[in-house]
């Protein structure tokens, strides 16, 4: 059970109370610090303060009109900063801690800064399952904002060196909970009264809501873009990426899937939940690679396949 006290005394065996300490102290006195999440790395500050939200843009040169995730230790502290309904408590409850991330109204004495939500009157919250994290948000108790933590537009981080490689000298602390685990971001779920909608596909499937809820998402298309973060190209390697290749010839770092070996292979198995973890990781290595160019296998769409191809589509986007 993440945040029990078998994994507190696991976590400081693995990592050492001391760097927890010293991460919690930095953003108190609001600093940044890259944290490890089962997803992502995030790049996290107080979600209170302005001139340390105001860091998060700057040091991944993220446009303002962005929102961020705002992390929280509880169903109970999320309660604090947004409204949730019947709907929102019956998926935090299924799926928090865990990959899912809710929007919900803000609640009207909203604590965060104004900058955190970019402006608009919802807020995106979620419970992070890595205990490291969890035990940061109880220790600290602060409420952390967290993109994940590389340059605007560029691939997201699942390890320690990603993060160091992405943001280079604006690197801050990071608090190394190792590899990330699902390794692909948060599904985010967008609740609309007594309906929800999927703003962005991620470890939590479809199906997996379905069951939850007992109903589908809906498709409701708002005049402006709802979640501002999924612009067309994100995730994005230097070079350029081809999809859906069988077959790769020597100028391509080939990434495959199953039978197709490539230069690595996401899953030999064929297992997606493996290729999501691998995902990123892989992208990291193609781009760094001697070859001008990017081919990768193609993925299966089904559960958290669909995951997969929307930041493989995204990657594979020029602007
Ligand atoms: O797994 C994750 O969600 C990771 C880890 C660090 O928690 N975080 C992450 O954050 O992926 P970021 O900033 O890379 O993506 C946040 C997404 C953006 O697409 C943003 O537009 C959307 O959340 N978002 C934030 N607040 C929103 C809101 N009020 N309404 C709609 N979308 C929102
Ligand atoms: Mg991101």
């Amino acid at each position: 059970m993440p945040g029990s006290n078998d994994h507190i005394d696991d976590n400081a065996r693995r990592y050492g109370t001391q760097a927890i300490s010293a991460a919690a102290e930095r953003l108190r006195s609001g600093g940044l610090v890259a944290v490890p999440t089962e997803t992502v790395y995030g790049l996290a500050a107080d979600s209170t303060n302005a001139s340390a939200i105001a860091d998060i843009y700057r040091t991944k040169g993220r446009p303002d009109f962005n929102p961020l995730i705002v992390h929280v230790p509880s169903t109970e502290a999320a309660g604090e900063l947004g409204l949730l309904n019947g709907l929102a408590n019956k998926l935090a409850k299924d799926f928090w801690p865990g990959p899912l991330t809710l929007v919900v109204p803000k609640t009207p004495d909203c604590p965060v800064a104004p900058a955190v939500t970019a402006g608009l009157d919802t807020i995106a919250l979620r419970c992070p399952a890595h205990p490291l994290m969890q035990e940061l948000l109880n220790i600290s108790g602060l409420f952390l904002a967290a993109p994940s933590a590389n340059k605007s537009g560029a691939i997201s981080p699942t390890k320690p060196q990603h993060v160091e490689h992405s943001l280079g000298k604006a690197a801050p602390m990071i608090l190394n909970g190792g590899p990330c685990e699902s390794g692909i971001e948060s599904t985010i779920v967008a609740i609309r009264g007594d309906d929800y909608q999927i703003l962005r596909p991620g470890p939590l499937t479809s199906d997996q809501l379905q069951a939850s809820t007992g109903k589908t998402a809906v498709n409701h298309q708002g005049e402006k873009i709802e979640a501002p973060g999924q612009l067309a190209s994100h995730y994005a390697p230097n070079k350029s990426v081809r999809l859906d290749a069988t077959q790769a010839g020597p100028d391509y770092y080939h990434i495959g899937f199953g039978d197709i070996a490539g230069d690595t292979n996401l899953s030999v198995n064929g297992d997606l939940a493996e290729a999501a973890t691998n995902l990123f990781a892989a992208l990291h290595v193609a781009d760094a690679s001697d070859r001008p160019l990017i081919a990768v296998a193609p993925i299966p769409n089904t559960g958290i396949g669909a995951a997969i191809n929307d930041r493989l589509k995204r990657a594979a986007q020029k602007d």
